[in-house]
């Protein structure tokens, strides 16, 4: 019999590519959605009829025992968060609710309907901010930054604590920046992909940006759905680095994506005060070399090779809606 995982966050970046990954590897996926006044499905449309979509939100935590009751998963990826950095300043207490505190009902839930469950979280780089170390491994002492970074921080510790307490096979990937051409449209390199596709033919003239020196590992979003199956495949639950160990600049994105769109990224390029945030992460490098060693952790496209395909997917999408 195919084996059962329930995605929270199905509907997001990450959420899409580990749905098809799943579905590759023969397994029947479950999805949990919440409800808004219109569907937001686009990036799972293309493998809806394939899913199981069922209603709940990390905000209700009954939602989520009744999803665990009756679709029975065997393996739970917690995908779900208010998940932009920006946006945990004007709504904190939300972000909280969310990305902190559903960590705990899901985690809840699972203890009280299967234990057996094996439950992924989507921890982050962000934890570890003003960084206390370069590069940054499973060791480094996190030091967030913003809102999001404190609320990940409190997911990262509680999927700690109930392995530790309940002996869950509970894992928290640590994930560092990972991109796609399904990448929200408001997160740094979509947006000067998309701005930079947007001038190329001619439907604005710039593109408005805050802190340009900021400096991310930025990988392959594809890429690194993998690596969250893997962990839920060892026989110990863990935690894990997930980086390309390479880091680069907002500048050097925005030299990149112009050039692919054919442009010079200093004629085009603003600086807007209201994108600099009140607390900045400066350098974000990981180490992955525990994920190398335990689980085979590789990406298949480099910092170039993905902005430049992220540039000619949103001049291929612009150019069909014209
Ligand atoms: P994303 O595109 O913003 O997707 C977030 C998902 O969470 C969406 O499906 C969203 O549903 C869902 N969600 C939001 N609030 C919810 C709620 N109250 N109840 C249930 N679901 C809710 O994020 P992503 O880039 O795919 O990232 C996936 C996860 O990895 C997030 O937890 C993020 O914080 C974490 N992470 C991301 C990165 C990265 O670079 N992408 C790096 C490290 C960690 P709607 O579609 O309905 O809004
Ligand atoms: N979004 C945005 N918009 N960021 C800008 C802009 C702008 O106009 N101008 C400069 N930046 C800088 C930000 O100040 C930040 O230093 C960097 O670009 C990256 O910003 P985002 O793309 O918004 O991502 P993030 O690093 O804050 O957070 C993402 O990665 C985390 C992992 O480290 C999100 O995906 C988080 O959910 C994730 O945990």
């Amino acid at each position: 019999m195919a084996r059962r995982a329930l995605i929270i966050g199905i509907t997001g970046q990450d959420g899409s590519y580990l749905a098809e990954l799943l579905l590759e590897l023969g397994y029947d996926v479950v999805g949990m959605v919440r409800r808004s006044s219109t569907v937001n499905f686009e990036r799972i449309a293309h493998i809806q009829d394939r899913l199981t979509l069922v209603p709940g939100d990390l905000l209700d935590e009954a939602s989520i025992v009744e999803v665990l009751r009756s679709h029975r998963p065997e393996e739970v990826y917690n995908l779900g968060a208010q998940s932009f950095v920006q946006t945990s300043w004007g709504q904190p207490v939300l972000t909280g609710e969310v990305t902190a505190l559903g960590v705990t009902r899901v985690l809840d839930a699972i203890r009280m309907t299967d234990p057996e469950i094996r439950f992924y979280q989507a921890s982050s780089s962000e934890m570890f901010g003003k960084v206390q170390q370069v590069p940054q491994t499973e060791a480094t002492p996190f030091y967030p930054r913003s809102p999001y970074g404190v609320a990940k921080v409190y997911g990262h510790w509680i999927t700690v604590n109930y392995r530790e307490s309940y002996g869950l096979h509970a894992s928290s990937g640590i994930l560092f920046n990972h991109e796609s051409p399904r990448r929200g449209l408001e997160f740094v390199t979509r947006k000067v992909t998309h701005g930079a596709a947007r001038v190329a033919l001619g439907l604005v003239d710039h593109v408005s940006l805050g802190n340009l020196d900021a400096q991310r590992d930025w990988g392959y979003a594809a890429d690194f759905v993998w690596v969250m199956w893997r962990m839920l495949q060892q026989d110990q639950p863990g935690d894990y680095v997930v980086a390309t160990g390479e880091t680069h600049s907002v500048a050097e994105l925005c030299e990149l994506a112009f050039s692919a769109a054919g442009l010079d990224w200093r004629d085009h390029v603003r600086i807007d005060p209201r994108f600099i945030r009140p607390a900045e992460v400066d350098l974000l490098v990981g180490d992955p070399a525990k994920a190398e060693r335990e689980l085979g952790w590789e990406r298949t496209l480099d910092f170039a090779g993905l902005v430049e395909t992220m540039v000619k997917a949103d001049l291929a999408a612009l150019e069909a809606q014209r």
